[in-house]
């Protein structure tokens, strides 16, 4: 079973957006646009979160892939208009399109999973027509407890602490700007969220992000422990109310006016 096939019948309750910053995501993308777009891929496309509102208001093609048939399974039950996106199971370092074929590409939680970012990237840009446009969505934290929550949620991805000198959006960021050129970030959204830490470390116990999958049952359960600990040295109790907002951003950055190779 690929990895996130795993929890494509729980991923929708866990990975929760507001319906609302959604849309204003498919409205930033859609008005971006060049006129007469045609098609639009998203790789890494899921559940559909993304996709379906995009899709919903784009009157051309919406590609979708995917690795994870449980995930795409999925979208497939929860598409709720006609425009559904056309869905190819495939891995997004080996796209099966020609060059030049889309006019866009929307990539949300994809880049921080792969090994080999920078291929993936090169490969996403082979597939964009010249000048085409790729919208990276990524979320920030902020607010009273907003460094704390960001520093246990890096568990999620790497299943240990956050060590590294520089944090994964700026790693994504500058592979990305090493292969398009970066253009702006549309703030597309900001919301409040409550939480307390044993919900995280509950979470990340259950394996219910990527960073555990790899990870022992003894150092699933020493990562959770350590993300209590971690608030405690802040002086925060396990079921204290986490307070935080969580804004989502568009970063845009455009293909070359060439055929990528
Ligand atoms: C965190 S989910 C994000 C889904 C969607 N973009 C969203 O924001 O809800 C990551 C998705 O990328 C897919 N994925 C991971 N590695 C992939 C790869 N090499 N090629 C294509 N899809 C991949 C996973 O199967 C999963 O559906």
């Amino acid at each position: 079973m690929g990895s996130f096939d795993r929890v494509a019948s729980r991923y929708d309750a866990s990975r929760r957006l507001p319906q609302v910053v959604l849309d204003q995501l498919a409205e930033a993308v859609v008005s971006a646009l060049p006129p007469g777009a045609g098609a639009i891929l998203e790789p890494g496309i899921g559940t559909g979160r993304v996709a379906l509102p995009i899709a919903a208001r784009f009157p051309g093609r919406y590609v979708g892939v995917d690795i994870a048939a449980e995930m795409l399974n999925r979208l497939r039950e929860n598409t709720w208009h006609d425009r559904s996106p056309l869905l190819v199971y495939a891995d997004v370092h080996h796209l099966p399109f020609q060059s030049a074929t889309f006019d866009a590409a929307v990539v949300v939680a994809l880049f921080h999973l792969l090994p080999n970012r920078v291929d993936a990237i090169t490969e996403v840009a082979r597939t964009l027509r010249p000048r085409g446009l790729l919208f990276h969505g990524r979320t920030e934290y902020r607010g009273e407890h907003g460094q704390l929550v960001e520093r246990l949620r890096h568990y999620r991805s790497s299943g240990r602490a956050a060590n590294d000198t520089k944090p994964v959006p700026q790693r994504i960021h500058d592979d990305l700007a090493s292969k398009l050129a970066y253009e702006t970030s549309i703030n597309v959204g900001v919301w409040d969220v409550v939480t307390t830490v044993r919900e995280l470390a509950d979470a990340f116990a259950a394996r219910l992000w990527s960073g555990t999958w790899k990870l022992s049952d003894a150092e699933v359960a020493r990562g959770a422990e350590d993300m209590v600990r971690i608030a405690k040295n802040q002086g925060i109790g396990p079921d204290e109310s986490l307070c935080h907002q969580r804004a989502m951003y568009l970063d845009v950055y455009r293909a070359g006016p060439w055929v990528a190779k």
